[in-house]
């Protein structure tokens, strides 16, 4: 892994610790009045964008670590477990008694879904936190969940400058803005990001343009190296340069789609870092997308990176011009 030979860890990112509780049935719409309902099913799993990134990284043979906090509480314990079980190095995760976890309660029904959020620890990290020390033990930062991180959002220009300053590499992954306005200090932290990862409606609601080559475009003119934008089922695309790749996917389905851009962003990442051009970047993101897409809750399906070296028929990589491979 020539970009990451020399540092204690190929990867860190900040921790949007937190749990999710799935319900899912015919009908898991409550109704006050003391009424109790039942449901089909629930599952009861890790959360957390940048938890879910870190998972899928470390599956992949990257070294991975986390700097969050929990709680002192069952849902903490989980988070923790979950990280390290993965492969992710949890040193830096910390047990704030003065904290609960978060915690994310999902209620799906027929393809729609409705969540109630506690932020708790999920946004516990702090721009004291962000060592300089910390940040040199790595090649590369990611920053996923950056709208719901509010402790690091007004930080988030620093701390990119003074990882690129430190010699790292950074990607950014906004995911979706509950306030939407998806401004904030966006504008400056994206000329010191290296590889941007927002699906199709998140990238036209940042560049405010309706069309999603002008939205791609207008990154590109903020100084962002390379763009790869996720479309769901329909697949993605990647832009280098004068470079452009688009991946087509076989669509899934019996999973929710909880975690599948965040595994695609480590897929990506796995093969940039690896010194692989574009297409294959984006094949693998593809790969760890679909396979995360298909399972319940976002760990489950995350693949190994010798499952998807080899490449796989339900994933297709194609530049303009060329025929499908
Ligand atoms: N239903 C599906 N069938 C096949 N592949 C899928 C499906 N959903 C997602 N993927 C794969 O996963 C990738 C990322 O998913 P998606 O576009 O939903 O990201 P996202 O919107 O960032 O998701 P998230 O909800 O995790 O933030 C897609 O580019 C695609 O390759
Ligand atoms: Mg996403």
């Amino acid at each position: 892994m020539s970009k990451m030979s020399r540092r204690t860890y190929d990867v860190i990112t900040f921790g949007d610790t937190c749990v999710d509780l799935i319900m899912s049935g015919t009908d898991v719409v409550p109704r006050f009045g003391q009424v109790e309902k039942l449901v089909d099913d629930y599952v009861l799993e890790m959360g957390g964008s940048c938890c879910i990134f870190a998972c899928q990284a470390a599956k992949l043979g990257l070294r991975t670590a986390v700097l969050g906090r929990v709680g002192h509480d069952d849902f903490g314990r989980l988070v923790v477990s979950r990280l390290a079980e993965s492969g992710v190095d949890t040193r830096y995760v910390s047990v704030d008694p003065t904290l609960k976890t978060g915690l994310g309660i999902a209620l799906c029904q027929g393809g729609d879904r409705a969540i109630l959020t506690y932020m708790g620890s999920l946004a516990a990290v702090g721009p004291d936190d962000v060592t300089d020390e910390l940040l040199s033990l790595a090649r590369h930062l990611h920053h996923g969940s950056f709208f719901l991180h509010t402790g690091l959002i007004e930080a988030m220009p620093d701390v990119f400058r003074r990882a690129r300053a430190l010699g790292l590499t950074t990607s950014l992954d906004t995911n979706w803005d509950p306030d939407e306005t998806w401004d904030s200090t966006l504008d400056e932290v994206l000329p010191l990001t290296n590889i941007f990862f927002p699906n199709e409606q998140e990238l036209l609601r940042i560049a405010r343009r309706d069309d999603v080559d002008l939205a791609v475009e207008w990154a590109r003119e903020q100084g962002v190296p390379i763009v790869a934008v996720k479309r769901g089922e329909g697949g993605a695309s990647a832009f280098e340069a004068s470079e452009g790749v688009d991946c087509t996917v076989d669509p899934v389905t019996g999973g929710d789609s909880v975690g599948a851009g965040d595994s695609f962003d480590a897929g990506f990442l796995a093969a940039w870092l690896r010194d692989l051009p574009l297409s294959e970047c984006l094949k693998i993101a593809c790969l760890c997308g679909r396979s995360v897409a298909g399972s319940i809750g976002g760990l489950a399906g995350q693949p190994a990176w010798a499952q998807v070296v080899g490449g796989n028929r339900a994933v297709r990589v194609r530049s303009p011009g060329q025929s499908n491979r």
